[in-house]
């Protein structure tokens, strides 16, 4: 049987079972989630535990309602903590550490004073229809960084601007954390994987593999450029009738513009988002520019 990983629901039971690591000078490693683990988080928690081999790995578990906009998901959000504690002693978990809201935000419902400015890349693509999303964002991820004092953190490549967020703010406020990003996992058709999947009724479900669909046929048409590649993959989302496209484009990998001109062998990120139904899906992939994939 799997020993389960150790338990802790305030910032003090967390410090408690990180002492001896912090003193004995081992990594520590972490999984930031919000639960309703599924297979992708499974593989991110795999690799911060190949990555750290000598310390524990923290799996933060917190719905937090700062990152979620008013007529947003908070309430339904699903949450499945039996089965999350399973998928993380499966994967060698040590620790769990599943705040409540006032443990994260003392005082609750007043937010904190003192916050984190995302800067302009939080107001485009994901931020433009979400305003406020990548604040909320940040400010756990700094308060995660602050309470667990990890010295990795593993961050999907499926939420892309966040990752590219994280790894901003990590830079440029100098937090000392590795920010390692973690290949995003698809269902056998191409879905990427994500909590809010379980949102879709069968018929949307069956539509949206056309997501990961254009994002491929982006890939295979990279090798004509950028303009060719978006041309790809709009012929591909036009095959389907149920999806509302919010946007696609091709980023440099930082989310910054491409050069005008990119020379072959430019590497690029083609981002997508669409609703189907209520339910809104992002995916992205990755693009070499004037090469075939
Ligand atoms: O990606 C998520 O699940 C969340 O945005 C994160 C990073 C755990 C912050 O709440």
């Amino acid at each position: 049987m799997t020993e389960g990983p150790l338990l802790a629901h305030t910032r003090e039971e967390l410090s408690g079972l990180l002492a001896d690591a912090r003193i004995s000078g081992r990594q520590v490693g972490l999984v930031p989630t919000m639960g309703a683990l599924h297979e992708g988080h499974a593989s991110l928690l795999r690799v911060a535990r190949e990555r750290v081999t000598d310390g524990p790995v923290v799996v933060s578990i917190f719905v937090n309602p700062l990152q979620f906009g008013p007529h947003e998901d908070l309430d339904r959000y699903p949450r499945t903590f039996e089965a999350d504690l399973e998928i993380c002693a499966r994967e060698g978990a040590d620790v769990v550490f599943a705040p409540a809201v006032e443990e994260v935000y003392p005082g609750w419902p007043a937010q904190p004073q003192v916050t984190i400015e995302p800067g302009p890349l939080a107001s485009v693509l994901e931020g433009r229809t979400r305003p406020g999303h990548f604040r909320g964002v940040l400010i756990v991820v700094a308060k995660l960084f602050g309470l667990v004092r990890p010295d990795l953190a593993v961050f999907g490549e499926k939420d892309y601007q966040q990752l590219v967020l994280v790894r901003r703010m990590v830079d440029d406020l100098c937090l000392g954390v590795e920010v390692v990003g973690g290949e995003t996992q698809r269902e056998p058709d191409g879905l990427a994987l994500s909590s809010r999947n379980r949102y879709l009724d069968e018929e949307q479900r069956r539509e949206a593999v056309v997501l990961s669909g254009a994002l491929r046929a982006a890939q295979q048409d990279a090798v004509r450029g950028a303009d060719a590649a978006i041309g790809a993959a709009r012929a591909a989302l036009r095959t389907s009738h149920g999806v509302d496209l919010d946007y696609l484009v091709v980023r440099a990998p930082d989310l910054g513009d491409l050069p005008s001109d990119p020379p072959p062998g430019t590497e690029a990120r083609v981002l997508v988002a669409a609703k189907l139904g209520s339910t809104r899906l992002i995916d992205n992939m990755p693009l070499t520019l004037g090469r075939r994939p």
